[in-house]
């Protein structure tokens, strides 16, 4: 049951798509109560706290505060507060268990058990919001409710399940083909290769640098008939320069978000100055939208949307506030004073995404003036809204892999998300895990962390452990910065071990395509905190470093360094699994607490004792990746587990835009 409780005059976001009548009336608060600042909810000893989609710490996130307010922050230390997306969406689970949505686009702070440990304080900068309470029975029916009520989530093509490998960046044409050049030779499997910024020209967005690589088309397609998929960047600022369509395009047109006097608004990226399209406008979300054809005319077939927050690195404003600082200082000898300097500093490290900058932005929301803060947290979200809506148009009925950085509820039905610039950290691992279930309460499916570490150097070791969690993710993308050691695979020492681990990855594609497709039509959770599976069951409720994965399996993953494996908790008998390319080896294991062993080349998993699922040799699982097939022989099936168990398999063609009902589900 869904309840909805409006305060004063909200901006439509859009989250909500399957709405419920309006029940107006502090009244129907219930569970909250109304507080000077916001909601507040007196949490039971024993509750736990689940959700909020991207955001730090714990799967249960008692005990701490998160603000939803789209950022950009390359540096996820425990304290941070806020991640790139808004995700407000929460279940407290305990005495009552129960969903809370705040669907409000601008800043809220959830305060879980932080100012005062049981209290759950939700506070909203702005009053103008839609709470929605959701009852139902137990978590995972709540979950569903929740996600119905948003809409169905968004299904990339079958490809884009493969392995990916991302640099910032693949300067040119030849250091592309060094990437998938050296995957082959070592026979690891690879499906995409990313173009960073630099393919662009300038950093102008939907532009190509024929220098670094001619005839681009062609290239797309020599990359095509190797099977490998080229995806492109595209930043949400559009640079300023005389000459440029995209520019003097969105100037005539007005499609720019403006300042307060009505001016197109100056903010500086990496093109140098540029301009923000205002997405919250229909007009200029489907202007920027069918501009993405300059590449799908190229063949292009997949996009990541960045810098969407939108992420500002300074303004004039701010470099005015520097220059005053600057000034030397009336009577003194030195030019600047020790105090000076260091308000300087601060000054300096405020220039980037400064809230007095969001403040200063104007959005035309189809006739309604709207100030950028009260909807900061729209502006990613509908980014790429405008990107999937044009590649609609440009490529009816054919899904196309598209992902984001910044997004809200909703965001969902129309791209995935990965979880930003991470850090070659053990610790980071592990968060990776912890925003699985977080997202896909929220209905972001296709997910992901960049695998390595986005920021400082991997290391093998780090690498294969954090490929060992990535077998299992949707988005399964390798990524590293400008300046780090080279992290594609191939680097290292004894690539079979990689080849071992990602050919992992091929063998259970039609296991986990299957639970994605579920996930998506079905409204499920694909990966699920042991809690929200064992209700009851104390030492579950306390394992924040294991997931269930779709109905059938168990996932607990190395994140310690120098470890030969770990303690897992199994709360019912299951089998364990020891995979690697060709084979894997098999053995029961009673309900409790193991050790088990991990070897670096192996992806180790654990299927319930009444569950079997389908897996393939690697060489099927390159075909159904590449959408050669559109089901799976019986023959080329090997089933794990038990096998006179019952598995429900979900399919499809892989590329058609499906409703639920073109897709095969099977009892096998
Ligand atoms: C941002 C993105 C990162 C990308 C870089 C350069 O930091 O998050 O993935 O590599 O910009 O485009």
């Amino acid at each position: 049951m869904v309840s909805k409780i409006r305060f004063g005059n909200p901006v439509p976001t859009g989250a909500v798509v399957n709405g419920t009548a309006n029940v107006n009336g502090e009244a129907n608060l219930r569970y909250f109560e109304k507080t000077e600042q916001g909601f507040r909810f007196r949490m039971g000893k024993k509750d736990a706290v689940y959700g909020l989609g991207e955001a730090n710490r714990g799967i249960n996130k008692r005990g701490y505060q998160y603000v939803s307010y789209c950022t950009d922050d390359p540096n996820h230390t425990e304290e941070k507060l806020s991640l790139y997306g808004a995700h407000n969406f929460i279940v407290i689970d305990g005495a009552c268990t129960f969903g809370v949505f705040i669907d409000n686009p601008g800043r809220v702070t959830f305060d879980i058990g932080y100012e005062k440990m049981d209290e759950l304080n939700i506070i909203p900068e702005y009053e103008d919001l839609d709470f929605y309470i959701i009852e139902g029975d137990g978590i995972k029916d709540i979950v569903r409710q929740f996600r119905t009520l948003i809409g169905q989530s968004y299904i990339p093509p079958r490809w884009a399940f493969g392995y990916q490998q991302c640099r910032w960046s693949y300067m040119d044409a030849d250091a592309v083909w060094e990437v998938v050049d050296g995957y082959e030779n070592c026979g690891i499997p690879l499906s995409a290769v990313y173009l960073d910024i630099d393919y662009m020209e300038s950093y102008k967005d939907f532009t190509i640098n024929e220098e670094r690589f001619p005839d681009f088309g062609n290239f797309v397609k020599e990359m095509r008939e190797k099977n490998i998929h080229l995806v492109p960047i595209i930043d949400a600022g559009v640079k300023m320069e005389e000459g440029y369509d995209v520019y003097e395009e969105g100037v005539a047109k007005g499609y720019f978000v403006k300042d307060k006097e009505g001016r197109d608004y100056v903010t500086a990226v990496w093109p140098g100055l540029t301009h923000f399209p205002d997405f919250l406008n229909s007009e200029a979300r489907r202007w920027f939208g069918l501009k993405y054809k300059a590449l799908t005319d190229k063949g292009i077939d997949g996009f990541w949307n960045d810098m969407n927050e939108p992420a500002i690195f300074y303004t004039e404003r701010g470099i005015d506030e520097v220059k005053e600082l600057l000034k030397p200082e009336a009577g003194r000898k030195e030019d600047i004073s020790t105090d000076k300097l260091m308000e300087l500093k601060w000054k300096l490290n405020e220039l980037a995404n400064n809230d007095s900058d969001y403040k200063a932005m104007y959005h035309n929301m189809d006739g309604q003036l709207v100030n950028h803060d009260r909807v900061h947290n729209l502006y990613g979200y509908n980014m790429t809204k405008a990107a999937a809506e044009g590649l609609e148009e440009l490529r009816p009925g054919e899904r196309t892999l598209l992902f984001s950085r910044s997004s809200y509820i909703g965001m969902h039905r129309y791209g995935g998300i990965w979880m930003g610039d991470n850090q070659a950290w053990w610790s980071h691992i592990l968060l990776n895990l912890k925003m699985l279930p977080s997202l896909n309460m929220c209905g972001f499916l296709y997910t992901g962390a960049d695998i390595g570490g986005f920021g400082s150097n991997t290391t093998r070791e780090l690498l294969l452990r954090w490929l060992a969690l990535g077998v299992f993710t949707p988005l399964m993308r390798n990524h590293a910065a400008l300046g780090t050691r080279l992290q594609e695979c191939f680097r290292f020492e004894h690539t079979e071990d990689f080849k071992s681990v990602i050919s992992c990855r091929y063998r259970l594609l039609p296991y986990l395509y299957s639970e994605y497709l579920k996930s998506v039509y079905e409204n499920e959770m694909m990966f699920r905190p042991l809690a929200f599976d064992y209700s009851g069951d104390e030492i579950a409720g306390n394992v924040e470093d294991q997931l269930m994965l779709g109905n059938e399996v168990m996932i607990a993953p190395v994140y310690t360094q120098n470890a030969a494996g770990r303690y897992v908790y199994l709360p019912e008998p299951m089998t364990m699994i020891v995979m690697h390319e060709n084979g894997e080896e098999e053995k029961v294991m009673e309900k409790g607490v193991h050790f088990v062993e991990m070897p670096l080349n192996r992806v180790v998993f654990f299927i319930k004792e009444d569950a079997k699922i389908p897996v393939v040799s690697t060489e099927y699982g390159r075909k159904v990746c590449n959408d050669t097939t559109e089901g799976i022989a019986d023959s080329e099936m090997v089933w794990l587990g038990n096998k006179n168990k019952k598995y429900q398999m979900y399919t499809d063609n892989g590329h058609s835009k499906n409703k639920k009902d073109d897709v095969s589900v099977m009892e096998l």
